[in-house]
């Protein structure tokens, strides 16, 4: 759907509205691409909650191959659009992105989205994170407001804390304060690695990662060890990343998952992802490391798993996979992810 810019231009006057400099200099439609990401060093906990401030660093990879895009427009009414059909709490989220970064921007406009997936939503695979990451792209874009990186970040962070690494491709860290934001930490040609996503449950999760934060934040015994153990995992990762020692970072890597994992799992009530085809790829990714494959894995708030390998052991890997009773099906993407935005 097309509107004139015109006319939205003055409608916006005639609602009373003055519209900044950028705002008039604005494109009629902005469309942008996001990466979905998995960290190996973990955000699980928040600092403060409707900021999502993250209670520790994290860091992650971005995945090339699963992607959010996302068209903005102006809407024609008073109320913001939507042309795909999300469901209740994924609309109700998007809305209140929208009024808080409109408010933040003194943008009155209503808009009109359009967003989809290439890959399965709702089941642990970072959704939120390309989602609010593709949706703060193209709102950047369409109202020409020229935001650094940095900033961007926190636009994104405001939706989802993981979307805060998504507005940048290869390794990112998200560097806690009380504007918490991500910085790009190594590109995907300095090293590159593959990802194949196991995929053991296609049905949504039955607690989306927000509330289980909160309920482990809250009642897990082990919450403060996560805590006061992340700086060690922090340094360790990124350590890795530098020398590109493959060991460091698969150990450091499974370590923080389990550690994250062990706090959900003693959380009141318990939070468990897991499905046994979960439990039994760990098992097959450490065989397989312990016989020579460089491949590690890691797990979100989901059941899928996530090996992360050298691009010349994804075949032996997906072969040895197959075994697997459980196992949906394989997505396999390399590291990348770096975002793109068209306006018009
Ligand atoms: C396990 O970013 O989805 O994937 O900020 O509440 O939207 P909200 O949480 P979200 O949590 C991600 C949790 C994680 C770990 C990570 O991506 O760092």
């Amino acid at each position: 759907m097309r509107v004139d810019r015109r006319w939205c231009i003055l409608r916006s006057l005639l609602n009373g509205v003055v519209p900044t400099f950028n705002y008039l200099m604005s494109n009629s439609t902005a469309t942008a691409s996001a990466a979905a990401n998995i960290a190996l060093v973990k955000y699980w906990g928040k600092a403060s909650i409707g900021n999502n401030q993250p209670a520790t660093g994290s860091v992650s990879l971005g995945l090339e191959d699963l992607r959010t895009t996302t068209t903005l427009e102006y809407a024609t009414g008073n109320q913001d659009t939507f042309d795909t059909e999300l469901d209740d709490k994924a609309r109700k989220r998007a809305l209140s992105f929208l009024d808080r970064v409109r408010l933040n921007h003194q943008i009155t406009q209503r808009l009109h989205m359009t967003t989809a997936n290439n890959f399965p939503t709702g089941t642990g695979l970072a959704s939120s994170a390309s989602g609010f990451a593709a949706l703060s792209l193209a709102f950047n874009a369409l109202f020409n407001l020229k935001l650094a990186g940095s900033d961007l970040s926190r636009m994104a962070r405001l939706g989802s804390g993981s979307a805060a690494r998504s507005v940048y491709g290869g390794v990112v860290e998200l560097i806690p304060s009380d504007d918490a934001y991500a910085i790009p930490i190594a590109t995907a040609e300095e090293w590159p690695l593959d990802v194949i996503v196991a995929v053991t449950e296609e049905r949504p999760k039955a607690i989306g990662s927000t509330e289980a934060m909160i309920q482990t934040a809250n009642t897990s015994p082990f919450y403060r060890s996560w805590l006061s153990s992340h700086a060690d995992d922090m340094t360790s990762a990124k350590q890795a990343i530098t020398e590109k020692d493959f060991g460091k970072l698969a150990d450091t890597s499974e370590h923080n998952c389990l550690k994250m994992h062990a706090t959900m799992i003693t959380s009141e009530p318990p939070i468990i992802y897991w499905q046994p085809a979960t439990v039994e790829i760990m098992h097959e990714v450490r065989a397989l490391r312990s016989s020579g494959t460089p491949a590690f894995f890691t797990i979100d708030a989901g059941a899928q798993v996530k090996i992360v390998c050298l691009p010349s052991a994804t075949d032996t890997i997906r072969q040895q996979l197959k075994a697997i009773t459980g196992l949906k099906r394989v997505i396999v993407t390399r590291l990348g992810g770096s975002p793109s935005v068209t306006t018009s």
